[in-house]
Parts: C-alpha cells; sequence; structure tokens
C-alpha cells in the first residue's frame, strides 16, 4: 500500500518507542529514535533490540538497512536540526513514593522538543505517547513547550495525545494489529496529521476525542485489567481456604461473555511497568481531586498480598536452599519491574534462604537488582538439591517439567505453584508435594 510518507522523531528507545518506530518504519515513514541511553542507540543501529520482544530484532534489521530507522543520542539529534513532522514522547511515567506519577522524564522531554521546534521552519506535531494521568499533556506539556520555543499551539505547532495499548510479550503484534486507536488532540488541525500517521491502519477503530479523554482512556483500560486479576486472586485466595480448586471457577464464570476468559488467571499477582504504577497514580490523582477510590486501593492491596500467598504455603523455610522457577513478570519479555519473583526474593532473603534461580530471558535484569543470589541456565540446574521450589512465571519450559523432574533434582520435592501451571488432581499420586494458589488443597 502506498501511503503519504512521514518524518518520525520518537524520543525514547524503550519498550514503547522502539516498538512504535519500528512498525511506522516498516510501514514506510522515515523514523528517527532518539534516546539518551548511548548502549541503546549504539545497539540500535546495528540492527538488534536492545529489548527482547518476539520478531521485533527481524523488523528492525531490515528497516536499519533500508534506512527507514535510524537511532541517535539526544544531544546529536538535536544539534543536526533535522526537521520532522511529528514527534511522539515515549519517555518512561515511573511512580513517585507516594504512588503519584513522576513526569521528570515527561518534562525533560518537553523541554528538549520545546527547544527542538523553536527553529523549526515546518508546522511540527507533538504527541506524548507515554502513559501520563488526565491533565498532564494540556498543564504540564504545553506550558513547557511554548515557554522554551516561543511558539503558540495550535498556530505555530500541533498537539496530541496518543495513548499505547501494547502487551509487553507481544508487542510488535499488538502494535500491527490494534483493537483500536485512540487519537486525542488539542485541535482539528493536530488530529488530522496524527491520523496520517497511522493511514496504514485504516480499518482499526478510531476514537477521536480532547486530549484529557485520551489520557483517562489508558487508566481505565489498566484499571479494569488490574481488578479483574485482582478479582479472581481474591476468589483463589477464597477456595483456597474452603477446599475448592479456583481453576474450575474462574473456567465456569469466564464461559458468561459479560465476563469473559481473559485476565482470571489467579496467582502470585499482576506485575510489570504499567499495572501496579498506572492503578496507583490513578488513585492518587483521584485523591488529589478529592475523590476517594475505594475499589482501587483494595486491588493494589489484594495485589501486594499475593506473592505472600504463596510463601506461606512452605511454612519453615529457616537454612533451606529454594529454586525460583520464574522471574519475568509474565512469559515472553525479559522485563522484571514490579515483578512479583522480586518480592518473593525480598521476603526469602528475611528467612535466611540460599536461592537459585532460573528464568529464560530475565536473569541479566535480576542479577542488576540481586547480584548475590545464585543464577542458572536450566529450571533442573534450579531444582538441584533444593528443599522448595516456586513456580512465578508461566514460561513453557517451566510448564513442562513433570513429577519426575522434581523427584530426581530436589532434595524434598515441595512445589508452590504460583501461576496454577500443574494440575494438582493429575500429581496427587507423584510423590512430589503440590501446593498452590487456588488449588484448594491443603
Ligand atoms: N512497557 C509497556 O508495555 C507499555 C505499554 C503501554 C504504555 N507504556 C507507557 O509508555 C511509556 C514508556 O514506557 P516504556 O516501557 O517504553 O519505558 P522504557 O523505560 O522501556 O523506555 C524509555 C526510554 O526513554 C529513554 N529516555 C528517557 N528520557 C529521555 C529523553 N528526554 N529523551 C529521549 N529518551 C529518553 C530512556 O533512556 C529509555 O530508553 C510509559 O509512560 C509507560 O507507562 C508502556
Amino acid at each position: 500500500m502506498m501511503i503519504e510518507t512521514m518524518k518520525i522523531t520518537v524520543l525514547g528507545s524503550g519498550y514503547v518507542g522502539l516498538v512504535t518506530g519500528v512498525c511506522f518504519a516498516d510501514k514506510g515513514h522515515e523514523v528517527f529514535c532518539v534516546d539518551i541511553d548511548p548502549e541503546k542507540v549504539k545497539t540500535i543501529n546495528n540492527g538488534k533490540s536492545p529489548i527482547y520482544e518476539p520478531t521485533l530484532d527481524e523488523i528492525l534489521k531490515k528497516n536499519i538497512k533500508s534506512g527507514n530507522i535510524k537511532a541517535f543520542l539526544a544531544n546529536d539529534f538535536y544539534s543536526k536540526k533535522i526537521d520532522t513532522d511529528i514527534s511522539f514522547i515515549c519517555v518512561p511515567t515511573p511512580s513517585n513514593e507516594n504512588g503519584s506519577i513522576n513526569l521528570g522524564f515527561i518534562k525533560s522531554a518537553s523541554l528538549d522538543l520545546g527547544n527542538y521546534i523553536k527553529n523549526m521552519k515546518r508546522y511540527h506535531v507533538v504527541v506524548v505517547k507515554s502513559t501520563v494521568v488526565p491533565g498532564t499533556t494540556d498543564s504540564v506539556v504545553l506550558p513547557i513547550l511554548e515557554e522554551q520555543s516561543k511558539k503558540k499551539v495550535g498556530e505555530d505547532f500541533g498537539l496530541c495525545m496518543n495513548p499505547e495499548f501494547l502487551r509487553e510479550g507481544s508487542a510488535v503484534g499488538d502494535f500491527l494489529n490494534p483493537d483500536k486507536i485512540v487519537l486525542g488532540s488539542i485541535d482539528k488541525k493536530s488530529g488530522n496529521i496524527l491520523e496520517r500517521v497511522y493511514e496504514p491502519w485504516k480499518k482499526i477503530p478510531r476514537i477521536k476525542t480532547n486530549l484529557r479523554t485520551a489520557e483517562m482512556i489508558k487508566y481505565a483500560q489498566n484499571s479494569f485489567l488490574a481488578t479483574k486479576i485482582s478479582f479472581i486472586n481474591e476468589i483463589a485466595n477464597i477456595c483456597q481456604r474452603v477446599g475448592v480448586d479456583a481453576k474450575d471457577v474462574s473456567y465456569a464464570i469466564g464461559l458468561d461473555p459479560r465476563i469473559s476468559p481473559r485476565f482470571l488467571r489467579f496467582g502470585v499477582g499482576y506485575g510489570g511497568s504499567c499495572f501496579p504504577k498506572d492503578v496507583k497514580a490513578l488513585i492518587s490523582t483521584s485523591e488529589q481531586v478529592g475523590y476517594t477510590p475505594s475499589l482501587l486501593k483494595s486491588v493494589v492491596e489484594v495485589n501486594e498480598r499475593q506473592p505472600l500467598e504463596a510463601l506461606k504455603m512452605a511454612e519453615n523455610l529457616k537454612g533451606k536452599t529454594v529454586s525460583i522457577l520464574g522471574l519475568s513478570f509474565k512469559p515472553d519479555t525479559d522485563d522484571i519491574r514490579e515483578s512479583p519473583s522480586i518480592k518473593l526474593i525480598e521476603e526469602l532473603q528475611k528467612h535466611d534462604t540460599v536461592i537459585k534461580a532460573y528464568d529464560p530471558k530475565a536473569v541479566k535484569n535480576m542479577k542488576k537488582l540481586f547480584p548475590e543470589i545464585i543464577y542458572t541456565d536450566s529450571p533442573l540446574e534450579s531444582l538441584k538439591d533444593s528443599d522448595v521450589c516456586f513456580v512465578m512465571t508461566e514460561w513453557k519450559e517451566i510448564k513442562e517439567l513433570g513429577p519426575r523432574d522434581f523427584l530426581n533434582s530436589m532434595r524434598t520435592p515441595l512445589v508452590i505453584d504460583g501461576r496454577r501451571v500443574f494440575n494438582p488432581e493429575e500429581k496427587k499420586k507423584s510423590g512430589v508435594v503440590y501446593k498452590g494458589i487456588g488449588y484448594g488443597l491443603s
């Protein structure tokens, strides 16, 4: 399909920025990825993705080769004075200690962009793609851009908010086939320019709206999904105590189309770079405007308790050797941000245990947080001579472990299934002690 090619700057080359840049480039746009991390820039220009995402490497390599995408260190890019049509801000929006959103990266990216567009001849549109609480784009980003550029929004430059809904582990597929595209804009002209970037996604439903609504849609969606997970975790915790297998319950209720089976997997809780921080940021924003979001507060509370539900099942841990299978917050990603396994490791360390951990992709990241624990190259090595095993992420190679693997490797085969990957009924006579959240067995 022939599209009107646009020149696009993408600030931030992380999960969202790199996937956005690579997919726009693959659709024919000319993309300039800008980051402040020299290692990332070098890796990208060598045709390699600094993060693990299925198919990202291949598409990146192809587009580096064709010249559709190029990465720059921020200062180098701005000094080259390359004019583009549109910029996407994809920088982090982490939490402050109290759960409120930290807009430090957003403010500094807005300062950079304000200076960048100052002397630009063409009409440029700035798009916030990072997840930001309602009001950020018009009351934080906009004044910085105007102040720095000495230009006026709507006259000299445009402003949009275009939240991203990709999931890590299937980020490229999600970006290429989204269920919707939300186009928030300050005015029609900005919105139309943003829409031209998405020309190749013609068949995808669009929600054209204002900046604050676009910001709120993202929080409402993530909060709903997190609520679903905490809901089923609460049900699983009750099932556990009344002797009911929560799997049958979640399967049965999931058949009701009003509920649906998705996000009804119980276990050690949600993690990742989005749900934990986004729910907390919405709670904080809500409280700032005088409303107490009781439901969302409970969602967080249940989630923070879940890894401890698994821990309790191990009973006496003092001096034991513990195997942890799975470190990333979910399979098919190397991302460990807010992973339940972090909380588990911190708790285990209080019990004076020897920890042996395995993950097919996330060891490098976890080593930065816990250099002192033992990392193994295979699940069996991690199980060797251990007393307890915690299953924390449902990677394929972990799900495939059978009773024989645990019996042959572990000192005392006690498996605590934090993701309900094993079937407790089937395993009853195996000689391995299987326990797990929602198993309904004591
Ligand atoms: N990760 C996800 O699955 C996901 C999904 C949807 C939305 N989001 C949102 O997207 C935003 C980015 O998340 P992420 O996971 O991609 O973050 P990330 O930490 O993976 O990447 C952010 C990148 O921005 C770079 N950076 C920081 N300041 C910069 C600046 N001034 N100029 C250029 N680069 C800069 C960092 O070096 C880093 O490479 C967040 O608001 C997040 O909530 C993330």
